[in-house]
């Protein structure tokens, strides 16, 4: 493009929020859920949003979905509106509830965006999904015959089946046993660094942020704030052993710390 700075086009921003503050309006009053978020992540990268329940990590994931708007400020995905990028059908989304069609199988469920894109998900790529997140046997049940994280599981693959370039995650291992959390950690991890897409994932869970994010973003209590953030810079692809590496031990704990403070600053306000 004529007249762009130089070294300002070359990879543009993955997502940005300038400005972003939401407020819920209720009968008993406002909830002021956001308040002056400002965060640009890189193309390509993974970020984690960490933060106390209810500060509103999913309504900054709903919002770059398109799925809400902010009251104030705006928000960009790959240098266009959220809007647009959902047109564009670039997104895989796993939100905290998995909205699965209970009368269509496992294995529709997962193809279902693939069709709404007229870009059918391959027989074998679905297979291989499914095998990937340990369902392989469970391709002919329906949603109803399944635990909460198994759900869970259909809605990771469901995200991933189309090859997003932004893959958003909202808590999507909560329900999951610590096992197979991990393994589908591992299994994220590895799908993401092939894929390129621009990563977010919401999470309360310190250790899975510091596994997986390139950078873990902290938020306080509500009204939500960006208290601070923490560069994770071990090399990739990390495995179960980093879990007991001391150095990924003193990264826990300076996010944890950042979580207790951002607790604190907002209690004394
Ligand atoms: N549709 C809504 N109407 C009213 N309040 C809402 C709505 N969605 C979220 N909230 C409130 O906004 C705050 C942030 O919610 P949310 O983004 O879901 O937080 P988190 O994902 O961090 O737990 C919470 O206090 C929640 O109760
Ligand atoms: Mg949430």
């Amino acid at each position: 493009m004529a007249g762009t700075e130089e070294g300002a086009t070359a990879v543009g921003s993955g997502f940005a929020l300038e400005g972003v503050g939401k407020v819920y309006p209720a009968r008993s009053g406002d909830v002021v859920a956001l308040e002056d978020i400002d965060l640009t992540v890189e193309r390509g990268s993974f970020t984690a949003l960490l933060g106390p329940s209810g500060c509103g990590k999913s309504t900054i994931l709903r919002m770059l979905a398109d799925l809400e708007e902010p009251t104030s400020g705006r928000a960009t995905v790959h240098d266009a509106t959220p809007a647009e990028i959902r047109r564009s059908h670039g997104v895989g989304l796993a939100l905290q509830d998995p909205s699965l069609l209970p009368w269509r199988t496992v294995r529709e469920n997962v193809r279902l965006p693939g069709q709404v894109m007229r870009k059918p998900v391959p027989a074998a790529k679905v297979d291989e999904l499914l095998r990937l997140v340990g369902l392989q046997d469970f391709a002919k049940a329906r949603p109803g015959q399944l635990s909460g994280g198994m759900r869970q599981r259909v809605a990771i693959a469901r995200a991933i089946a189309t090859d997003p370039e932004v893959l958003l995650l909202d808590e999507p291992f909560g329900a999951l046993d610590e096992i197979t959390r991990q393994r589908l950690n591992e299994e994220l991890q590895s799908l993401w660094a092939t894929s390129g897409a621009t990563a977010l994932l919401v999470t309360h869970s310190i250790a899975e942020a510091a596994f997986l994010a390139d950078r873990v973003v902290v938020m306080s209590p509500r009204p939500g704030r960006i208290v601070g953030e923490v560069r994770i810079d071990f090399p990739r692809p990390r495995t179960e052993a980093l879990l007991g590496d001391p150095a990924f031990h003193a990264v826990c704990d300076r996010l944890r710390t950042m979580l207790h403070a951002g607790g604190e600053a907002g209690a004394a306000a």
